[in-house]
C-alpha cells in the first residue's frame, strides 16, 4: 500500500533531505508528492530548465525506498509567465487582471498558457520517463479556480454554444431568449452569464458547463503528454470531494484513478459525515477506489490556525477514508513551512522538524495500515443504496434555489448522516447509471430531470426499486427551463402525488420565518416542524406517513410512500427539522427495500463494509471521545490486534477497528 507525505524539499536545506528521507522510511512512509508548485525552480526562465536539485532530492528519496508522484507544476506560473505574457493572468469581473503573486491565477482558455503549460509537463514528462523511483503523475493542484472573464474566454464561450448548438435559431429557442428581448442576432453578442439575479437561468447553466469543460480541456493537454511520454505511469489529479464548480465525473473520465484533500479536522469536533459522503463521490467518479493525496496532518490555516487532531484523531480520519475505498493514504505536509501563506498550515512535523506527537501517530496508522494492506486487496465498498449525484442539478439549484437556503449539499445531508447512522454505505451515482444494482436509490433535489431520465426512475420503481425524491424534484429541463407539466412530472404515478402548488417558509433563523407543524403517522409516528418549504403535495396513489396541522395545508401531504408496481416511491415535500424524522423515514425505507445494516452502530461509531475477492471487512469507526462497545459478529478475527471477537467489541476514544467478517 503507498503511504506517505506531500513533500517539499525545495522548502529546506538538502543537508536536511537525508534526515527527511529516513524518518520517512521509518514511519513506514514509501511515496511522496513532489514539485507540484515548484515550476519557476524547474524552468527559471522560459525554456531553461533546471531539474537536478528534483534529480537529487529523488535519489535521496529512493535509496531510503521512497517512490514519487510528480505534479505539473501549473498551478502557480512563475513571474517570468506574468511579466512576459500578462494575457495569461485571469481576467476579474471588473474588467482588470489577478495581480500575480498567489496561485490558480491563470486564464485556462489563454493559448499561451496552454502552450506554456505543455512545454513544461513534455520537459518534465520527458527528464523523468525512466526515473525509476517516479510511478505516476498528479495533473496541476485543485483544478476549479479561478473564472476568468476576458475576451479570449467569452470568444471561446460562444465556439462552445456554436458547437453545441449548431444554429442561433437552436440557441435562441433553447435558451428562451424571447424573454426580454434578448434574441441574439450573432454568435459575439453573447455575454458571459454569471449572474443568476440578472441573467437567464439557460445560459448560466450553459457557462457552468463551458467553465467545466475548459478546465477539463487544459488537463487533457497534459494528459495527452504524459500518457505518451510516460506509458508505465499512472494519472491522477488531487479532487476536493464535495467542491462542485467543475463536473467532476468528466475530469476524472481519462485518469487512472481519482485522489483527492481531505481536511475535516475545523471547530469543535463533530462527526465528519462530510468527509465519508466525499469519499462516496470520489470513489463514484470512476466506480473505483481512490487516493487520499493530501490527508489531515495537523491544524490547518492560512493567517489562523484551527483545531489541532486529538490524540487517536489522526489515524481514525486516515482510516474512514480507507473504510471508504482509499487505497493510497499521503499527508499533507511532511513539515509545517517556516516561509510563505502556509506557515500555520501544520504539517506531521513542526517548524522544529522533531518527529513528535502526529509524526508517530502517522507512522502507527502506517503500520496498522501495512498490516491490512494484504486484506484490503481486491476490496471495495458494495453499497445496497445510491444517492444521485449530479452536477446539473446541483449546478441549476445554485442558479435558482428556489426556496430560502436550498442547497443540494444541505439536503443531501439529511439523508445521508441518517443512512449512516443506520450503519448502511452508500455509493453516489450519476443519473444515467444503471439503477438495478441498487435496493433503493435517493434522489435528493433531482431539480433537471430529462424524461429519459424520469422513465428510467420510474421503470425502476415499478420492476421492483425504491425511489425516494423530495421537494423541487423534477422541475427542469435538461436546459433549465421548466416543464411544462404538473409536478413531479414523469414521475407522478412512481410516486403517487401531485404537487399542485408550493411556497417558501423563509430562512426559519430569519424574523420573516415560519414552520408548519407535522403530524406523523405508521413507521413516522411523532410530531415534526417543516421548515424551508412546503409542497402543497396532493396524494392520488400514496399512502400518507405525515400530514400538516394548519388548517390549509391539512389536504396535502408531508411524506408519503407509494406502492408503484413491485416497488416504493416515497416522497417527503418539506424540510423536517429533527433528525429523528429522517432516522424513521430512512428505517422505513430500508426496510420496504429488504436492505439491512450489518450491525447497528451505537451513536458516535461508524461501520463501512468493503467487500470483493470473496472476503468482507467490517470498519468500525469511533468517531467521539469516549470508549464505545459495539455488538459485533462472534468469533471473528480483529485484523489490526489479532484478537478474535466476543459479542461485542468495545472501540477506545477514536478507536478503529477491521474486522475479518467472510
Ligand atoms: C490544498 C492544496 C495544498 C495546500 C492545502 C492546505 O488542498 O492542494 O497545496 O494549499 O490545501 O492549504
Ligand atoms: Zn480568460
Amino acid at each position: 500500500m503507498h503511504i506517505g507525505v506531500d513533500y517539499y524539499p525545495e522548502h529546506w536545506p538538502r543537508e536536511r533531505w537525508e534526515t527527511d528521507a529516513r524518518m520517512m522510511a521509518e514511519a513506514g512512509f514509501n511515496i511522496v508528492r513532489l514539485a507540484e508548485f515548484a515550476w519557476v525552480l524547474l524552468e527559471p526562465s522560459e525554456g531553461q530548465f533546471d531539474f537536478d536539485w528534483l534529480d537529487d532530492a529523488l535519489a535521496v528519496l529512493a535509496r531510503h525506498g521512497i517512490e514519487a508522484i510528480l505534479g505539473t507544476p501549473t498551478a502557480a506560473m512563475p513571474g517570468w509567465v506574468a511579466r512576459k505574457y500578462p494575457e495569461t493572468l485571469a481576467m476579474q469581473k471588473d474588467g482588470t487582471r489577478i495581480t500575480w503573486g498567489a496561485r490558480k491565477n491563470n486564464c485556462f482558455s489563454s493559448g499561451t498558457f496552454r502552450l506554456l503549460s505543455e512545454r513544461i509537463t513534455r520537459a518534465m514528462a520527458e527528464h523523468y520517463r525512466d526515473t525509476p523511483n517516479v510511478i505516476g503523475w498528479q495533473t496541476d493542484n485543485e483544478f476549479g479556480h479561478p473564472v476568468c472573464y476576458c475576451d479570449s474566454c467569452r470568444a471561446e464561450f460562444q465556439a462552445w454554444l456554436r458547437r453545441k448548438y449548431g444554429t442561433l435559431e437552436a440557441l435562441n429557442a433553447t435558451w428562451g431568449t424571447h424573454f426580454w428581448g434578448h434574441v441574439f442576432g450573432t454568435w459575439d453578442e453573447i455575454t458571459i452569464p454569471d449572474d443568476p439575479n440578472r441573467h437567464n437561468p439557460s445560459a448560466c447553466l450553459d457557462w457552468q458547463r463551458f467553465y467545466s469543460w475548459l478546465n477539463v480541456r487544459f488537463q487533457d493537454d497534459q494528459i495527452r503528454i504524459l500518457r505518451a511520454a510516460c506509458p508505465n505511469h499512472f494519472i491522477t489529479h488531487n479532487f476536493m470531494g464535495l467542491f462542485h464548480e467543475l463536473d467532476y465525473y468528466e475530469l476524472a473520465k481519462d485518469l487512472d484513478f481519482v485522489s483527492w484533500d481531505n481536511y475535516p479536522v475545523w471547530g469543535k469536533p463533530a462527526i465528519p459525515y462530510n468527509a465519508a459522503a466525499a469519499a462516496d463521490v470520489m470513489r463514484g467518479l470512476k466506480k473505483r477506489n481512490f487516493w487520499i493525496m493530501e490527508q489531515t496532518a495537523g491544524p490547518g490555516g492560512a493567517t489562523e490556525y484551527g483545531r489541532n487532531p486529538r490524540p487517536g484523531e489522526i489515524r481514525k480520519i486516515a482510516f474512514q477514508q480507507v473504510a471508504h475505498g482509499a487505497d493510497g493514504m499521503i499527508w499533507f505536509r511532511w513539515r509545517t513551512c517556516t516561509t510563505g501563506r502556509e506557515q500555520y498550515w501544520h504539517g506531521l512535523l513542526g517548524h522544529d522538524g522533531k518527529g513528535l506527537r502526529r509524526y508517530q501517530e502517522a507512522a502507527q496508522t502506517a503500520s496498522d495500515l501495512h498490516k491490512i494492506a494484504a486484506a484490503l486487496q481486491g476490496t471495495t465498498v458494495r453499497a445496497p443504496v445510491a444517492i444521485i449525484y449530479d452536477y446539473d442539478s446541483i449546478w441549476a439549484l445554485r442558479i435558482q434555489p428556489g426556496y430560502a437556503g436550498n442547497r443540494f449539499h444541505a439536503d443531501l445531508e439529511r439523508y445521508y448522516q441518517a443512512l449512516l447512522r443506520a450503519g448502511v454505505n452508500v455509493d453516489m451515482i450519476r443519473p444515467i447509471d444503471d439503477l438495478s444494482a441498487y435496493r433503493a436509490v435517493l434522489a435528493p433535489d433531482l431539480y433537471i430531470l430529462p424524461d429519459g431520465m424520469a422513465r428510467a426512475l420510474s421503470n425502476y420503481v415499478q420492476g421492483g426499486g425504491v425511489l425516494l425524491a423530495d421537494s423541487r424534484t423534477g422541475v427542469k429541463t435538461e436546459t433549465n427551463l421548466c416543464h411544462e407539466r404538473t409536478l413531479p412530472g414523469l414521475l407522478s404515478d412512481a410516486l403517487g402525488v401531485t404537487i399542485e402548488e408550493y411556497e417558501s417558509l423563509g430562512d426559519p433563523t430569519g424574523p420573516q420565518g415560519f414552520s408548519y407543524r407535522i403530524i406523523g403517522r405508521e413507521a413516522l409516528t411523532g410530531e415534526f416542524t417543516g421548515i424551508r418549504t412546503a409542497e402543497w403535495a396532493r396524494a392520488t396513489t400514496a399512502q400518507p406517513l405525515a400530514t400538516y396541522e394548519e388548517w390549509h395545508m391539512r389536504p396535502y401531504v408531508a411524506a408519503s410512500r407509494n406502492q408503484f408496481g413491485e416497488g416504493y416511491g416515497y416522497f417527503v415535500g418539506t424540510v423536517a427539522q429533527e433528525e429523528r424524522f429522517y432516522d424513521l423515514l430512512i428505517a422505513d425505507l430500508l426496510r420496504h427495500a429488504g436492505v439491512t445494516a450489518p450491525l447497528a452502530p451505537p451513536p458516535g461509531v461508524e461501520v463501512s463494509v468493503r467487500e470483493g475477492d470473496g472476503k468482507t471487512l467490517l470498519f468500525l469507526l469511533n468517531h467521539t471521545d469516549t470508549a464505545q462497545r459495539v455488538r459485533v459478529p462472534r468469533g471473528k478475527v480483529e485484523l489490526l490486534s489479532g484478537e478474535t471477537t466476543g459479542d461485542t467489541w468495545t472501540l477506545d476514544r477514536y478507536g478503529v477497528a477491521v474486522i475479518r467478517w467472510v
